[in-house]
């Protein structure tokens, strides 16, 4: 389905990432994983993908943050695979606290990486995107980030931003072939939310299908998105029923 694609997946190196860049290449993506570290398990995913699905994979070392290190690294990548024309925005960070104690530090990093990060990495692929007459754009945001999360000023203002960015990018992109959209994750087990176990944690006891998401169970709808032409500008909750 996607073969003869290349996909380039952030934050790709664990968690939700991973089941998405595993996700692709069983489509027949060959995929550019992007992270800013964990190398031991970002080469474990690429050498999955490759055995398995029979797919090219290469890892490059990247922070989403940094402006000029994205275009290298883009560049570079586009010089490394045919046909880029998917890209997943996944990297992501939490940096949690009440609003009163929250630090600038605090605010700007999480900014810098959820919400710039993608503005970056969709900045440079563009141009990769009009060359190959299409895109696929999938950024992950967060049901905190439509709803609100008490703890989490800085992260729900940059998922909610991502919102912003998601139906913009659509607008401007449309006549292109190039469709951005956006997934709302709820609660899915992986290191990110490692120390919140679904019993101390009072969201999960109301997910209506009663029992937190998997990194696979997003990465089903990333691959539905990447797969529908005629989808754009779409913010797709993937948490249980859990924002109903
Ligand atoms: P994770 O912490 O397991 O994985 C995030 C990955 O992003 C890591 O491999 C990390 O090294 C990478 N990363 C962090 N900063 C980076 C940077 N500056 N440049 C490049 N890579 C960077 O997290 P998880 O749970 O897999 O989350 C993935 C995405 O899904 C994030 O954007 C997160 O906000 C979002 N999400 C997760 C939810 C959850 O319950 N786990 C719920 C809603 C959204």
């Amino acid at each position: 389905m996607l073969k003869g694609n290349t996909a380039i997946v952030t934050g790709g190196s664990r968690g939700i990432g991973a089941a998405i860049a595993k996700k692709l290449a069983s489509l027949g993506a060959d995929i550019a994983l992007l992270d800013i570290g964990n190398n031991d398990q970002a080469a474990e995913v690429c050498a999955v993908c490759e055995k398995e699905y029979g797919v090219k994979t290469a890892f490059y070392s990247c922070n989403v943050a940094d402006f000029e290190q994205t275009k290298q690294v883009i560049t570079q990548v586009g010089k490394d695979f045919e046909n880029v024309t998917v890209l997943i925005n996944n990297a992501g960070i939490t940096r949690d606290g009440l609003l009163m104690m929250m630090n600038e530090k605090q605010f700007d990093d999480v900014i810098s990486v959820n919400l710039k990060g993608a503005f970056n990495m969709i900045k440079h692929c563009s141009r990769l995107f009009m060359k190959n007459k299409c895109g696929r754009i999938v950024n992950i945001s967060s049901v905190s980030g439509l709803s609100g999360n008490a703890g989490q000023a800085n992260y729900s203002a940059s998922k909610a931003g991502l919102v912003g960015l998601t139906k913009t990018v659509a607008r401007e992109f449309a006549s292109k072939n190039i469709t951005c959209n956006a997934i709302a994750p709820g609660f899915i087990q992986t290191d990110m939310t490692a120390d919140i176990s679904a019993e101390n944690n009072p969201l999960a006891a109301q997910i209506p299908l009663g029992r937190p998401g998997t990194p696979d169970d997003i990465a089903g709808a990333a691959a539905f998105l990447v797969t529908s032409p005629y989808v754009t500008g779409v913010v797709l909750r993937v948490d249980g029923g859990l924002g109903m």
